[in-house]
C-alpha cells in the first residue's frame, strides 16, 4: 500500500526506475518513449551527462545558502545568461521552484509596481478562458479552467477573462486570421474599458496555449494587438511561458514569434528540464526600476529561492542547448514531426486538428471532423489515449476539456530536443495504434 497521496488515487502507478535519453524505464525493465517531456519538462531528455557533472560539482562546492545571507555564483551566472538572451528591455530574475511561483510571484509584483509608481488604484487582472497558469491560489485564479477553480471559488482573487486564441473552432469561415485576431483584441479592450483602464493591473497569457487547448499558437498579429492595447492603457503584459518557453517552439522565447517583448515573463519547466524544481520571473528594466527607487525590495521570497543546485542544473542545461545548437533541432525536427503527424492524423477519422509550433504538437480528438462534435466526456477518451500509449511504451500528455472546460479532448506532445527521425516515425506510429485502440468502440 502506498502512503503516497497521488494524482489519482485510485490509480495504479508503474515505478519509473531509470532515464536515458529519450526515454523512461520502469521497475519491469518497461522503456517507455518521453513523447511529451513529462509536461514539456524534460527538454533534454534523461540523464544527461553534462548536467548530472555541472550538478555535482555545484554539490561538491556548496548545497545550499539561505538568499538572505549570500548570493550564490550559480545564481549569478544563471541571471546573467538568462538576461544576455532575454526579450528586450528584460533586465532582472527573480528565482523560484516551479511555474506556478512564478506566476505568482509575477501577479504580486505586478501588484507592487503600481502601488511604487502611485497608481495603487489598481487592481483588476484580465487573462483568458481556457488557459492554465499554475495550481496555487493566484495561479488558479488567473487561469480559465473553469472546473479546477470552481470548488476553490470563494478563495480566489478578482480575475476578468477573455476569449483564447482558439482558431480551430473559432475563427470564423469569412474572418482572416487577421481578422480574427483584430476581433479578440477588440475584445481585450472592451473588457478593459468596462473595468476602467486606469484600474487593471496586468494581462496574463500564454503565447502558445499549452495543458489546456493542447499546443495552440495565436494567430499573426494578435500578440501585437495586445501589447499596444496594454501600452495604450498603462497596464503590464505578462507572458506565461513555463511551458512553451525555452526553446519549445523553436525560439528561446516564444513571444520571439510574436515579434514583441512583455513587461514580465514566467520561465520553469524547459528552464531546469526536469533535472531541478527550478523557475523564474524574468522583469523588465521599468519594473526593477520603480521597487529599486520605491521600497527597495519585492515584498515576496521562499526560503528555496535561488537555490544553487537547482540554478547550476539550469545554467547546464541552457549551456547544453546553445552548445549542441539544439534549438536548430527542435525546429527541424519540429517540421518533421508536424509532417509526420499530418501525414498520419490528417484525414484520421476522430482527429479534427493537427497544430503546434515546434516539438510543440497538439492533436484534438473529435467524433466528426465535419461538425467538430467532440467525444462524450463521460468517455474520459484522454484517459484512455494515455493508457494506450503507455501499454505501448510512449508518454504523451492528453487532457480533456479542450473546448469549453468539459468537453473536448486533445493529446499534447512535446518531445525532447534531441529527438531524430527515427524516434519522431516511432512516437507517431505508436501514438496511431494508441489512438485507433482508444476510438476502436466508438
Ligand atoms: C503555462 C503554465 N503555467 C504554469 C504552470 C504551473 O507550473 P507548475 O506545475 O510547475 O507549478 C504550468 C504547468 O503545467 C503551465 O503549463
Amino acid at each position: 500500500m502506498t502512503r503516497v497521496l497521488h494524482r489519482s488515487i485510485a490509480h495504479d502507478y508503474p515505478t519509473a526506475i531509470s532515464g536515458n535519453g529519450i526515454t523512461i524505464r520502469d521497475q519491469n525493465g518497461k522503456d517507455y518513449i518521453d513523447a511529451s517531456g513529462g509536461a514539456a519538462v524534460s527538454c533534454l531528455g534523461h540523464s544527461h551527462p553534462d548536467v548530472l557533472n555541472a550538478m555535482r560539482q555545484q554539490l561538491d562546492m556548496l548545497e545550499y545558502a539561505h538568499t538572505s545571507f549570500f548570493t550564490t555564483q550559480a545564481a549569478e551566472e544563471l541571471a546573467d545568461d538568462l538576461v544576455a538572451h532575454a526579450p528586450d528591455g528584460i533586465s532582472h530574475v527573480f528565482y523560484v521552484s516551479g511555474g506556478s511561483e512564478a506566476i505568482e510571484a509575477a501577479l504580486k509584483l505586478a501588484r507592487q509596481y503600481f502601488v511604487e509608481i502611485g497608481e495603487p488604484q489598481r487592481k483588476y487582472l484580465v487573462a483568458r478562458r481556457q488557459s492554465y497558469h499554475g495550481i496555487t491560489a493566484g495561479a488558479l485564479a488567473v487561469g480559465g479552467r473553469a472546473w479546477q477553480r470552481k470548488a476553490f471559488a470563494p478563495l480566489l482573487i478578482e480575475t476578468h477573462h477573455v476569449s483564447p486564441v482558439y482558431e480551430y473552432r473559432e475563427r470564423r469561415a469569412d474572418e482572416t486570421a487577421e481578422a480574427y485576431g483584430d476581433r479578440l483584441a477588440q475584445e481585450l479592450e472592451a473588457k478593459i474599458n468596462e473595468l476602467g483602464g486606469e484600474h487593471v493591473m496586468a494581462f496574463v497569457a500564454e503565447p502558445v496555449v499549452g495543458a489546456t487547448l493542447g499546443a495552440v499558437p495565436a494567430v499573426p498579429g494578435y500578440f501585437k494587438r495586445v501589447r499596444e492595447i496594454c501600452d495604450r492603457h498603462g497596464i503590464l503584459l505578462i507572458l506565461d511561458e513555463v511551458m512553451c518557453g525555452m526553446g519549445r517552439t523553436g525560439t528561446l522565447y516564444a513571444c520571439e514569434h510574436d515579434g514583441i517583448a512583455p513587461d514580465l515573463i514566467a520561465i520553469a519547466k524547459g528552464l531546469g528540464g526536469g533535472f531541478a524544481p527550478i523557475g523564474a520571473l524574468l522583469l523588465h528594466g521599468k519594473v526593477f526600476k520603480a521597487v529599486a527607487e520605491g521600497s527597495g525590495a519585492f515584498q515576496h521570497s521562499h526560503t528555496y529561492t535561488g537555490h544553487p543546485l537547482a540554478c547550476s542544473a539550469a545554467l547546464a542545461v541552457q549551456r547544453v542547448i546553445r552548445r549542441d545548437n539544439l534549438l536548430d533541432n527542435v525546429g527541424k525536427q519540429g517540421a518533421y514531426f508536424a509532417r509526420r503527424l499530418q501525414e498520419r492524423f490528417g484525414n484520421h477519422p476522430f482527429v479534427g486538428d493537427v497544430r503546434g509550433r515546434g516539438l510543440f504538437q497538439g492533436l484534438e480528438l473529435v467524433t466528426d471532423r465535419g461538425t467538430k462534435e467532440p467525444f462524450d466526456p463521460a468517455l474520459k477518451l484522454h484517459a484512455k489515449i494515455k493508457r494506450e500509449a503507455m501499454a505501448r511504451g510512449l508518454m504523451v500528455y492528453p487532457m480533456g476539456g479542450t473546448v469549453d472546460s468539459l468537453r473536448g479532448d486533445h493529446v499534447l506532445l512535446a518531445p525532447p530536443f534531441i529527438v531524430d527521425n527515427r524516434a519522431v516515425d516511432t512516437i507517431v506510429e505508436r501514438l496511431g495504434d494508441a489512438i485507433d485502440a482508444a476510438t476502436a468502440a466508438k
